[in-house]
């Protein structure tokens, strides 16, 4: 895949022989699967990379809270409400454990928190869409974390250390979170009337085509993927991994009695894959630009809740320093 990606002349990549020797030698760690440590000289693009990668993955984590926190004061019983809870508060722990891996790389999260606040920096598109209903819920968890699972369990491969551990810790707990999203809707709809088989339906329609895009534009359209994939931060490409999504989720939604909105989606016995229908590129760039349909709500609630919980901060650090005082003068 790799190769097709440079043949299309996305980026021409270095080769071995043009390198200077510390690159060299960092490209033959990366060669041969040696994990590149916090301390391990890196090129500078590689380094810029993960920043990047990594920053825009906590931001996500941290605005993944939202979509699901409306409702947790709504959920229909006390289960539904601890099972939501206790996902809302992972995402905020991987969002933290992301941004420790990223200050590995000697990149600021209050700057970087920062420049998501001012809407400079990205994160995932489909946290940009509104959660109408209760199976939305489930949906999320199924397919919203689905896809992140899909995309994370590569990523414990990655090349970055610190990252590729993060994502061991994280990738457990995103299946408790899949598995609740689709047991939620496995109860709709084998106990639920008509209204809640059909709201079940509603939130598959409404985040199927979304949750595709949650792997990034096609191959032949991703600027980053070709060195990404050269320097192992990225193992498979964005279409091969959403074609794996797609291959597994199927058979779930099969079982579910529900169908996707897509009405070219069918097994490919060729293939042995499915095939599916055209993704609709020009709204996932829209909402990367901002106009989602919720993209101006998320941020105004993130820079809120920052606001608000800055008294937190301050008492953290201040007790922090007082500890610290006390330790120096024993
Ligand atoms: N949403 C927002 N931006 C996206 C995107 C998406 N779904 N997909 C791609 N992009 C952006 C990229 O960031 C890049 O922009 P940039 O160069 O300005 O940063 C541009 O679109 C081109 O995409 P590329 O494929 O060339 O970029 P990457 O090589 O970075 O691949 C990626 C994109 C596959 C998302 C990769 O960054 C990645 O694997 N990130 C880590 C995983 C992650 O962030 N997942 C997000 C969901 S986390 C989540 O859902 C948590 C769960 O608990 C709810």
């Amino acid at each position: 895949m790799y190769a097709q990606l440079v043949e299309t002349g996305i980026k021409r990549l270095k080769n071995l022989d043009e390198m200077a020797p510390q690159e060299r030698a960092f490209q033959e760690k990366i060669d041969a699967e040696i994990k590149i440590e916090a301390k391990n000289w890196m090129p500078e693009a590689y380094r810029q990379t993960l920043i990047r990668q990594i920053s825009q993955h906590a931001h996500s984590e941290i605005v993944g809270m939202l979509p699901e926190g409306n409702w947790i004061t709504r959920a229909p019983t006390l289960k539904r409400k601890l099972q939501l809870m206790a996902k809302v508060q992972d995402e905020a722990g991987h969002g933290l454990y992301l941004y420790s891996a990223m200050e590995t790389l000697g990149a600021d999260r209050d700057e970087e928190i920062a420049r998501l606040h001012a809407g400079k920096a990205k994160y995932s598109s489909i946290f940009n869409y509104p959660t109408l209903t209760w199976a939305d819920m489930g949906v999320v968890g199924w397919l919203v974390d689905g896809a992140a699972i899909v995309n994370q369990v590569v990523l414990q491969r990655t090349s970055y250390g610190p990252y590729a551990r993060a994502m061991v810790r994280i990738c457990k707990e995103e299946s408790f979170h899949q598995r609740q999203g689709y047991e939620l809707l496995l109860t709709l709809m084998r106990e639920g009337n008509d209204a809640q088989q059909a709201m079940v339906q509603d939130a598959i329609n409404r985040f199927w085509w979304p949750s595709l895009m949650m792997f990034g534009p096609s191959d032949a359209d991703s600027p980053n993927s070709a060195q990404s994939m050269a320097w192992k931060i990225k193992r498979q490409s964005n279409d091969e991994l959403r074609q794996r999504f797609i291959d597994q989720t199927v058979p779930q939604l099969e079982l579910l009695g529900c169908t996707a909105p897509d009405p070219d989606l069918k097994w490919n016995e060729e293939r042995g894959h499915y095939d599916f229908g055209a993704i609709q590129w020009e709204e996932f760039y829209q909402v990367l630009k901002g106009n989602g349909p919720c993209n101006r709500e998320r941020l105004e609630t993130r820079r809120v809740a920052y606001e608000d919980g800055a008294w937190v901060r301050e008492a953290v650090v201040a007790y922090a320093r007082k500890q610290q005082q006390r330790h120096t003068a024993a």
